[in-house]
């Protein structure tokens, strides 16, 4: 009698362990249990998983809804699991899509702060390649991002970050070793196999169509110990995101298994995917057409006096080569709705460039800057587009984000993620020009939150330089052109806009872009902007960081009734000279600064604002300096390298108000604005920034 207890006892104790060895399968989604949902992800009526449902800028989840235990506690042995599923992107339009599903194993079903788009609702820029994500991901991205990807079609393995550890295109190998290309976007069903070894520490992912047997050569091959990555016990389950196409994401059928092979999915029993194409026609035309003709007409008459308006209202101007940018391209509608009609209300500033509107999306909510920057429809659009476009792939945590663009008559339209905190100059020039600014002033930016600052500027600043495969110059670094996010992080922003204004209509004449006091000196004589009439642009944000003041202040001096400029740059460098540099820090910060730092910054500051060229430092050398990572020059040698004949500017500026940016244009040479004081000279140059 005890035997046989011992023996039931025994088989319930094996049985228990082995319903650890948990196995699911769905052969679609009807009803089906245990799945637990987020974002836009919904089941449809007939049984499709829907990760994501035609919507822009959005993401969706879905998980099983018990968690699983991969790894005994305290052991780092990790089970085996074996997972497949269908899926399927459905896009608006053929041949482009976004972005894409992820096979998820994770610590939370919510993936918490989760952007869409490139992120594919995994990550959000500040999460990303952070190791206490605990994620593992296999990926089917089909939008190249320049940060991470390889191409716009591919399968990728992500650990705890969206550059992929091991990726490739999208395809599958036959049985002689040949392989055949997929496109991921062809709207079709496709089988995923995704397996792990716990004992051979090895992760293989293998694609194939719905209508082949599994091929025996994975297309991916990991080896490496997940047990170090993954939690004890997971979630598992499928993430997903879209961009600016409208873009349906679905899973038709998975199966799940610990330690064992998963089981097959039933292809016969799975949902259909919705048809595609034109509707088919209504019955109803042929039946009541009599009746209805006459009001039919009277319909038409005042739809097409509508029609009519609200294309005008809404008109855009798309031609033939923009058809490459249509994942970019907002339209303007919902521009218009987003920012409710561009309404005096919603203006966030006026930049050197054109007003900004604030808004928000109408669909996926994302808050947004619009700026609109009037051109006509010069040569060179084109090439400005295409710039405009690449570099908005660029991506980086102290750049600000460019979504994409619209285009009218006339007016190009920009759009921007929004930054809460707008523009660095308000919270550095808050007392010193109160008639500029009409809110109230925020508080002063301590020294920490500054120095952050300029890190982060120069950060963003060496990526364009040399962090991508083209370098990008931004032509007009300053504080009102560093915008902070709700975190109080430095983003760059306009950058490559100038390049709009630097392709001269007129070829008697050099357009150089920028704001006075950060323009370079050979800028002015080549009209040739480079990485280093940046790097001065930064050494003038450097000195009006550190001492709150503008590059060219006007004072009232103390004989004259006229007012006089005093340029920043100067008079750091006399007070260095006497040995008192601190002494030009903000008064606003009220000495509660680190006193080696402020030197760094202000000695930088001159350095950068070196009148030869050759003698500033890279962004790269920059970066070096602000991390300590290097010394700067020794104080004499500095004095020597930077010397009074070299300081950068000789410009007077004797009347009249601040020096606000502008795009300045002028024949031939302008040695002759910048050699003296020549006020008309100036004059004109400042009047030529208010058309
Ligand atoms: C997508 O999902 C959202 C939220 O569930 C819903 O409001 C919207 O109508 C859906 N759109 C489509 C096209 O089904
Ligand atoms: C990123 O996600 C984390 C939570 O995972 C959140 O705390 C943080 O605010 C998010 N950051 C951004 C920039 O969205
Ligand atoms: C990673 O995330 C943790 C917790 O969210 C945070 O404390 C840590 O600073 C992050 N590490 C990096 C390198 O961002
Ligand atoms: C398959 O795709 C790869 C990469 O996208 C490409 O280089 C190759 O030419 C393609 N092969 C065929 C047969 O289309
Ligand atoms: C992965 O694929 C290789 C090559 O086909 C195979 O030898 C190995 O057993 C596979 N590993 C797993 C975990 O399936
Ligand atoms: C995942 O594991 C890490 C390290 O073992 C632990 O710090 C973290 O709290 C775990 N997360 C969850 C959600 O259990």
């Amino acid at each position: 009698m005890f035997f046989k207890f011992a023996i039931l006892l025994f088989f319930l104790i094996v049985n228990f362990a082995a319903s650890e060895d948990l196995g699911f399968v769905y052969n679609g989604f009807k009803n089906a249990p245990h799945l637990s949902l987020d974002g836009v992800a919904d089941v449809t009526e007939n049984g499709l998983l829907r990760l994501t449902n035609d919507t822009k800028q959005r993401t969706g989840h879905a998980f099983y809804s018990d968690r699983l235990q991969f790894k005994i506690t305290g052991k780092n042995s990790m089970v085996s699991f074996s997972t497949s599923f269908v899926f399927a992107i459905v896009s608006e339009y053929r041949g482009l899509s976004g972005h894409g599903i992820a096979f998820v194993v994770a610590p939370h079903r919510e993936l918490p702060g989760a952007l869409p788009s490139q992120y594919l609702g995994l990550f959000n820029e500040s999460t990303n390649g952070n190791i206490t994500n605990h994620v593992v991901a296999v990926e089917l991205d089909t939008i190249e991002n320049s940060e991470f990807d390889i191409d716009n079609n591919h399968v990728g393995i992500d650990i705890n970050e969206l550059k992929s550890v091991k990726s490739s295109s999208a395809m599958y190998f036959t049985s002689n070793g040949n392989s055949k290309n997929m496109s991921l976007i062809s709207g079709e069903p496709m089988l995923v196999w995704i397996e792990y070894d716990g004992l051979k520490k090895q992760l293989n992912v293998t694609l194939a169509p719905i209508n082949i047997p599994k091929p025996d050569i994975p297309l991916l091959s990991l080896s490496q110990d997940l047990s170090t990555i993954v939690n004890d016990s997971v979630y598992v389950g499928f993430s997903s995101s879209t961009g600016s196409v409208l873009t349906s994401h679905y899973i038709l059928g998975w199966s799940f298994k610990i330690n064992g092979e998963a089981q097959a999915i039933d292809l016969s029993r799975l949902p259909k995917l919705p048809r595609r194409g034109p509707k088919k026609k209504s019955k109803m035309l042929s039946i009541g057409l009599p009746i209805v003709v006459p009001f039919f007409v009277l319909v038409m008459v005042f739809g097409v006096f509508f029609i009519i308006r609200r294309k005008r209202k809404f008109a855009e101007l798309i031609e033939d080569w923009e058809v490459n940018y249509v994942t970019q391209r907002f339209s303007y509608k919902d521009l218009y709705i987003a920012t409710k009609g561009f309404k005096e209300k919603g203006l966030l500033g006026i930049g050197g460039f054109g007003k900004v509107y604030k808004g928000v999306l109408p669909t996926s909510k994302i808050q947004i800057a619009v700026k609109k920057v009037s051109h006509d429809s010069r040569q060179g659009i084109r090439e400005f587009i295409a710039e405009i476009v690449s570099i908005g792939q660029l991506r980086h945590r102290n750049l600000v984000q460019l979504m994409g663009y619209c285009r009218r008559q006339g007016e190009l339209l920009l759009v921007y993620d929004y930054m809460p905190n707008g523009s660095l100059d308000r919270f550095i020039f808050r007392s010193s020009n109160s008639a500029s600014s009409c809110s109230s002033s925020p508080p002063v930016l301590n020294w920490t939150q500054r120095f952050q600052i300029i890190k982060g500027v120069a950060s963003g600043l060496f990526y364009l330089h040399e962090g991508w495969e083209q370098v990008v110059i931004h032509r007009d670094i300053k504080a009102s052109n560093v915008l902070l996010d709700a975190e109080m992080n430095a983003r760059v922003g306009d950058f490559g806009l100038a390049r709009l204004y630097d392709r001269g209509t007129n070829p008697q004449t050099t357009n150089v872009v920028g704001t006075l006091g950060y323009i370079a000196p050979e800028l002015t004589r080549t009209g040739k902007a480079t990485t280093s009439t940046d790097v001065f642009g930064f050494g003038a944000f450097l000195l009006e960081v550190g001492c709150g003041r503008r590059p060219i202040e006007l004072q009232k001096s103390e004989t004259e009734e006229e007012e006089e400029g005093v340029i920043l740059v100067d008079w750091v460098y006399s007070c260095l000279s006497k040995g008192g540099i601190l002494q030009t820090s903000d008064p606003n910060l009220k000495n509660g600064y680190d006193i080696e730092e402020m030197e760094l910054v202000l000695k930088l500051g001159l350095l950068c604002s070196h009148n030869d060229p050759k003698a500033r430092p890279t962004m790269r050398q920059v970066v070096q300096y602000l991390e300590k990572d290097a010394p700067l020059p020794q104080d004499e040698m500095l004095a020597l390298e930077i010397g009074d004949s070299n300081l950068a500017t000789n410009v007077m500026v004797t009347h009249g108000e601040s020096c606000e940016d502008f795009a300045m244009s002028y024949p031939g040479s302008v040695d002759e604005v910048f050699a003296g004081s020549s006020s008309s000279a100036v004059d004109s140059l400042l009047s030529g920034s208010r058309s």
